[in-house]
């Protein structure tokens, strides 16, 4: 039977229940979330994560609980492929420390990106081509080549725009070099989309790793917070996930309204925080 119990199995008076015996929250007599499903998954270290939403803390089980971080790739945060990405950049920060902080807790981190192969150019509507071209020359969009870079005397091959492997498509800066180290020491996991989302349609790469590993919590960062971040962050809470938008590791080039919708409606969707905070609830970095 279902029951309504805390991590130790006790049934506190006074809480609330929300969802199914396959998914569900309860919210505590203290007003704290608790997003473990304990009662039919097991639980390791739970940790008390505070936030600054309308929902003001969740208990969230570590081995559920994912970091996403989208498209921190050269082609939209190099000063030289996107110069007045500045707030993407001083979002490198504070994403280094939850990667850290994820990593120290045994928590996956995830690199949703975008990352084409050629069948996706065959698939990918008119509308997405003309948005990423430059004056609606099939000749600028997906896939074209994005030709060179000269830095300190270095020749950089930008490659061919948003394709898999491509160096524009790779994360930027130190970001990358981490991704490559956490991949290498499996603390980290790479997943190509192809649209702004990284969950849409009936299944991604992405969403098939979340569904199989039975992750219930996405914290969300990365670029652009109103486009691909948004998309992702969206279908995520659409398809079931409990989804945490982190503040200050999502930017935007976009005018501050488009940042002002986002936050308004994360808020009613899921959690919002910020990463000193997130880091102090995980034990920090
Ligand atoms: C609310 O109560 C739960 C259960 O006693 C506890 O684990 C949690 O830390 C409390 N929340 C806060 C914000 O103190
Ligand atoms: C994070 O949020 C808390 C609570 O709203 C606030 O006190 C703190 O100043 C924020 N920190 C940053 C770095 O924004
Ligand atoms: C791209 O297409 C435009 C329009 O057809 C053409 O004017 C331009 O020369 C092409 N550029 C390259 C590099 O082929
Ligand atoms: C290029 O050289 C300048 C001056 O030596 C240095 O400050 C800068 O960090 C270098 N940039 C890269 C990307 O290596």
């Amino acid at each position: 039977m279902f029951t309504k119990t805390l991590l130790s199995g006790l049934v506190l008076a006074g809480s609330l229940t929300l969802g199914n015996a396959y998914n569900y929250w309860v919210k505590l007599p203290n007003g704290t979330f608790d997003l473990t499903r304990s009662d039919i998954m097991s639980v390791t270290k739970p940790k008390v994560i505070p936030f600054s939403g309308r929902r003001k803390s969740a208990i969230i089980e570590p081995s559920r609980s994912v970091l996403c971080i989208i498209d921190m790739q050269n082609f939209f945060l190099h000063p030289e492929l996107s110069p007045s990405a500045t707030l993407g950049r001083a979002a490198i920060q504070p994403t280094v420390n939850m990667i850290n902080a994820f990593r120290k807790n045994g928590m996956k981190v995830t690199w949703v990106n975008w990352g084409l192969t050629n069948y996706d150019l065959l698939t990918i509507p008119p509308a997405f081509k003309s948005q990423f071209s430059k004056n609606d020359y099939a000749n600028s969009t997906f896939g074209s080549d994005m030709g060179t870079l000269e830095r300190n005397g270095t020749t950089i091959a930008v490659g061919a725009k948003l394709m898999r492997g491509a160096w524009n498509a790779e994360p930027y800066g130190v970001l990358g070099e981490m991704k490559d180290a956490g991949d290498k020491a499996g603390t980290d996991l790479v997943f190509h989309k192809n649209r702004l989302s990284g969950l849409w349609g009936p299944q991604t790469p992405f969403g098939l790793w979340l569904q199989e590993n039975e992750i219930t919590t996405i914290f969300f960062g990365g670029v652009n917070a109103d486009q691909c971040v948004w998309g992702t962050f969206i279908d995520a809470y659409f398809k079931g996930y409990d989804v945490v938008w982190v503040d200050d590791i999502a930017a935007t080039t976009s005018p501050v309204y488009a940042s002002e919708m986002v936050r308004y409606n994360a808020n009613s969707d899921g959690f919002i925080g910020n990463s000193t905070d997130i880091i102090k609830g995980l034990g920090g970095c």
